[in-house]
């Protein structure tokens, strides 16, 4: 029956994942998947998603609506956007909760295939290997634009505008607001100006994919990027989650926002959007989407989980500072100070996939094939270890 069912290659993070919890050395240190591990290397809770959690337990939940939790829906659009934001006050965004980011972009790019069938999708070189499979899987034709720069360790800044600048218009654009993943290296605030002031005059479509907001610097700044855009009025898409930034990474809590030129555009869009969700899913999951409001909706919850988000940025951070101290000690006459520049959860180490295989097969060290490191699954028990290999990984 099945025999024509052609085998699937595995997804290149999950399935390593699944390597790693079959290696069976004790002394393994996973540094594959972006999830925020904490000093004790444990998983956890942020106490403001814990106490807001708690209150709900045990509930019976009936079906929210199509567009999911309305007064989530409105906290997520002020955190994006700023509570003081225009376009929210003039009901210009059409608001959606989703299963997790993942959702979001799924939800987006089902929309913009429908509406706008003949718009090809760009992503950035290189992006999470999802963004390509999602869009793909809408029905796109996916091309990427220059973006990481090995030699400098920086963006191909020129080579990104005239490469925007030949796109014809509403060709969808993806582009990371922080934290890029996987280089943890972003755009200074300036050069978004110049890219959306290009999106704006070449009408390209925004699609902007925030998954470590509060991660990179404050929420608001890493949010520099959305609110720049609305103040340009382009028709952005933004999408979501908080899988990494409230620990609610089986619950799938994630949400999609459209920017439309007027109340009643945001209107059509919206329903739009119900009318693809019914379709799939009907109306999304309850528990962890009442977890995160019961965050964002009370102000002590919200200033205490903001505050636990940057805890964790700071750890992060200190991680990078160590990684960096180490192998500057072990290799002074290499450069790692890339290692304190890119921001957010991820390292783009710039190791071959040679140098990964053997950090796995000698230090049981799991890192992406591309050489993303998760900074965040570090700590001071095990960063010294990972310090010392990667010197010695580097050193031949
Ligand atoms: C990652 O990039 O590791 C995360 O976003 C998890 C995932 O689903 O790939």
């Amino acid at each position: 029956m099945y025999q024509h069912v052609t085998p699937y290659a595995g997804d290149p993070i999950l399935s390593l994942v699944e390597t790693f919890k079959q290696d069976p050395r004790p002394n393994k240190i996973n540094l594959s998947i972006g999830i925020y591990f904490d000093n004790e290397g444990k998983m956890p809770f942020p106490n403001s998603v814990f106490q807001a959690a708690q209150r709900i337990e045990n509930q019976v939940q009936p079906y929210l609506p199509m567009e999911g939790h309305a007064g989530f829906r409105a906290a997520v659009a002020k955190l994006l956007f700023g509570a003081e934001s225009l376009v929210l006050q003039e009901n210009r965004v059409a608001a959606v909760q989703t299963l997790g980011g993942s959702g979001a972009l799924k939800l987006g790019a089902d929309f913009i295939h429908r509406w706008f069938p003949q718009s090809h999708v760009f992503v950035s070189d290189p992006t999470w290997d999802n963004h390509r499979g999602i869009f793909e899987g809408a029905g796109f034709e996916v091309g990427s634009y220059p973006y990481y720069d090995p030699a400098t360790i920086g963006v191909k800044f020129d080579a990104m505008c005239d490469f925007f600048r030949s796109l014809p218009e509403h060709s969808v654009v993806l582009l990371h607001p922080c934290c890029h993943n996987p280089t943890g290296v972003d755009l200074l605030p300036e050069q978004w100006d110049t890219i959306l002031n290009i999106v704006a005059e070449r009408q390209l479509i925004p699609f902007m994919d925030i998954a470590y907001q509060g991660f990179g610097d404050t929420f608001d700044s890493d949010a520099y990027a959305i609110r720049q855009a609305a103040k340009l009025n382009l028709p952005l898409f933004v999408s979501c989650s908080f899988s990494k930034n409230m620990s609610l990474y089986g619950q799938r809590v994630g949400a999609l926002m459209v920017l439309a030129p007027n109340a009643a555009q945001a209107d059509l869009v919206l329903g739009q959007l119900k009318f693809i969700v019914r379709r799939i899913y009907s109306s999304p999951p309850a528990q962890g989407v009442l977890a995160a409001q019961g965050v964002l909706g009370d102000t002590n919850l919200a200033a205490q989980w903001q505050n636990e988000v940057y805890e964790m940025r700071d750890r992060i951070r200190a991680m990078r500072l160590k990684l960096y101290e180490v192998l500057r000690e072990k290799l002074p006459e290499k450069d790692f100070s890339y290692f304190v520049k890119q921001r957010g959860m991820f390292s783009y180490t710039g190791l071959s996939v040679a140098q990964v295989q053997r950090l796995r097969d000698e230090f049981a060290i799991y890192v992406l094939d591309s050489g993303r490191l998760c900074v965040a699954g570090l700590n001071e028990g095990n960063v010294e270890t990972v310090a010392k290999a990667l010197a010695q990984v580097f050193a031949e």
